[in-house]
């Protein structure tokens, strides 16, 4: 059956008058088929229609694209994009030319059906035409073009001998929701410049149009303010540990405080409008009143509690106990006083010039896991409480936070906070961020807040994607096939309320940017078709063997990607007589998984896993390996016995 279907597949198409309906066929198939299907049209996020036809343009060594003044963002990264992976003449121009290569229209009549940031792609032997009603469409329309042609055209250098082909389709295309996001942790981590817009160009492939950076937290200040000195000078700057994060030894006065770094205004306008450039926006967070001790150690007046002056801006070493869930029991305040008139100033300034730097209407102000345990002990937050009838520390975040949302609102920006600003009664006029599941989201929209959906139960990147004993250790894991479940849009609620849906990346554990891109990519791309694609296009069998092309584009882009949807799962029970009994699955289908036990290392004439396995008495490690075929596709993997042990209990 696996053998024969892509023959089947061709076979079907050719017996069509020349048009398929691509989503037909695919749906149609079975699982098992689909394992052995290489698409040629790998789309992701996948698209709202698509109308494959006969035949292939090829471009001609000499493209010309027609487009207008207005759509120049677009025409700009078409041009870059294709001279610089096909070494061949790209020009533009604007008059009306039935020989251009490539013609990108904005329609003069609206097409209500593809809205802001659809669009509608002919790709013919004769020609490839794009319109959209806005340049933001033409942009999307034209990342699906570059994915009709060969991986190579990712190459940032020339490739030479390549046919530069792209297949005959009518593509009708537009998104599921409006707020696509990213957010990217830039304070645990400074990332420069460079490196964001690294991303940026990661991420627009997919169609994502929100990049939300997080600018401050107990480990940087991130961002300049006039006015402020101290907040980059001091509060930019930690001391570099290695190790497991969370638990590193506390910094020593003579170890130099040079981790870190921040960008300044000029930096980020020039990040605004390279992002402007791709039609993302910047979606700016200062994380207060909690994750503040960056900001308390330049400023310790901001603090409620006596001797903040010796805080300094976190190097990882221990600062919480979780023991008891959230909030957390701070060890040490990180929080910004909500009784000090001091931190009202303060945060005027900084929302005034983040409000003035960002275009974007919206300005995240935190609120997230701000622990209460230095609030209940300051005189100060409990004369704030008797003067303001405030009866518990939720109401005393809210009366904090509801200052905050009239600073931003009085700036002519739009206000949005995590989840856990619902706690204290803030306003419908507030956005909410859904992060500790979609719970909090569905609430908030039935008390009629905009909610993004970010929940970590599908959209947070930081986690796992395998199995502890193989990935950099994070608290909690989430595969690839999970993060496709992502549903911005919940059932019972009411869709007018959801902006739309986020990953996020927080970045405690991620030292380098290539790091960062392993824990985004693969399961960026399932984010971003649950965001785009309509939920009825959505198929994990036909959504896995586009993000294995998506792999090859990534080798050409050079962005690190995970491999770890190929670690088996390792379940381990115990026998009646108390041996280990090991059961291997695949979160993908189609895969062999070869072993040892004797320390050498598998390949696929080595035993193939198909039954439950006992370890020979004496074996100390498992050693797998999966195949698809005869290529390895996953990693050389080593599970000791131990650990095995371990988890299967007594
Ligand atoms: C969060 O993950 N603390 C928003």
């Amino acid at each position: 059956m696996r053998k024969i279907f892509p023959f089947m597949f061709c076979a079907l198409l050719a017996t069509q008058a020349g048009a398929q309906e691509i989503s037909t066929v695919t749906t149609n198939t079975t699982t098992e088929a689909m394992m052995a299907y290489q698409p040629e049209i790998a789309i992701i996020p996948e698209p709202v229609s698509l109308i494959k036809n006969n035949g292939h343009f090829i471009l001609p060594e000499n493209i010309t694209i027609q487009a207008g003044p207005a759509m120049k963002a677009v025409s700009d990264h078409l041009q870059e994009k294709l001279s610089a992976a096909t070494g061949y003449f790209v020009s533009t121009n604007n008059s009306a030319d039935s020989k251009a290569t490539i013609v990108l229209i904005l329609n003069n009549k609206v097409n209500p059906q593809i809205g802001n940031e659809g669009y509608q792609l002919s790709v013919t032997p004769a020609q490839i035409v794009i319109k959209a009603n806005k340049a933001a469409g033409l942009f999307y329309g034209v990342q699906t073009l570059l994915q009709l042609f060969p991986k190579e055209i990712e190459s940032a250098e020339v490739m030479k001998g390549i046919e530069w082909k792209a297949p005959s389709v009518e593509i009708t295309d537009y998104p599921r929701v409006g707020w696509r996001g990213l957010m990217f942790d830039v304070a645990r981590h400074f990332f420069t410049k460079d490196e964001v817009k690294q991303y940026i160009d990661a991420m627009v492939r997919y169609k994502y149009n929100v990049l939300h950076l997080h600018l401050t937290d107990d480990e940087g200040w991130r961002i300049e303010i006039k006015g402020l000195p101290k907040l980059t000078e001091v509060g930019a700057w930690s001391v570099k540990k290695v190790g497991t994060f969370g638990d590193f030894t506390p910094p020593t006065a003579d170890e130099p405080r040079t981790y870190g770094g921040f960008y300044t205004q000029d930096d980020l306008k020039e990040i605004i409008a390279y992002a402007q450039e791709r039609f993302v926006n910047i979606l700016p967070e200062i994380d207060v009143p909690g994750h503040s001790l960056a900001a308390i150690a330049a400023y310790p007046e901001l603090s409620c509690t006596p001797g903040a002056e010796k805080y300094q801006v976190r190097s990882g070493e221990k600062i919480m106990d979780w023991s008891r869930g959230a909030p957390p029991t701070a060890l040490v305040d990180n929080t910004l006083c909500p009784a000090n008139e001091k931190v009202y100033e303060f945060l005027d300034t900084i929302i005034s010039q983040v409000a003035a730097l960002f275009p974007f209407e919206y300005i995240h102000m935190g609120g997230d896991e701000a622990p209460r345990n230095f609030w209940t002990k300051s005189p100060a937050v409990l004369a704030l409480m008797k003067r303001e009838g405030l009866k518990n520390m939720d109401q005393v975040q809210g009366y904090f936070e509801k200052r905050i949302l009239k600073m931003v609102e009085a700036k002519g920006k739009k206000f949005i906070g995590w989840d856990e600003i619902l706690d204290g009664g803030i306003p419908s006029n507030a956005a909410i961020m859904s992060w500790r599941g979609v719970k909090y989201g569905v609430e908030a929209t039935h008390k009629k807040h905009e909610v993004v959906m970010s929940p970590t139960t599908y959209a947070y990147l930081d986690y796992m994607q395998s199995d502890v004993m193989f990935e950099p250790r994070v608290y909690a894991s989430l595969r690839l096939s999970k993060s496709y479940e992502f549903d911005p849009i919940p059932a019972g609620v009411d869709a007018k309320y959801i902006k739309g849906g986020q990953a996020n990346l927080w970045a405690e554990q991620i030292y380098n940017i290539r790091q960062a891109e392993y824990m985004t990519w693969p399961r960026a791309m399932a984010i971003a078709e649950s965001v785009w694609s309509p939920k009825e296009k959505k198929n994990w069998d036909t959504f896995f063997p586009k993000v294995e092309q998506h792999f090859k584009r990534l080798d050409m882009s050079e962005t690190k990607y995970a491999p770890s949807v190929y670690d088996p799962i390792f379940n381990v029970t115990r026998t009646a007589d108390k041996q280990i009994l090991i059961d291997l699955t695949t979160e993908v289908k189609g895969l062999d998984i070869y072993y040892s036990f004797d320390n050498s290392y598998p390949d696929r004439f080595y035993p193939k896993y198909t039954e439950k396995l006992l370890p020979p008495k004496d074996a100390t490690q498992l050693r797998v390996i999966t195949y698809k075929g005869k290529e390895p596709v996953g990693r050389m993997l080593t599970m000791p016995i131990e650990e095995l042990k371990k988890r299967a209990g007594k």
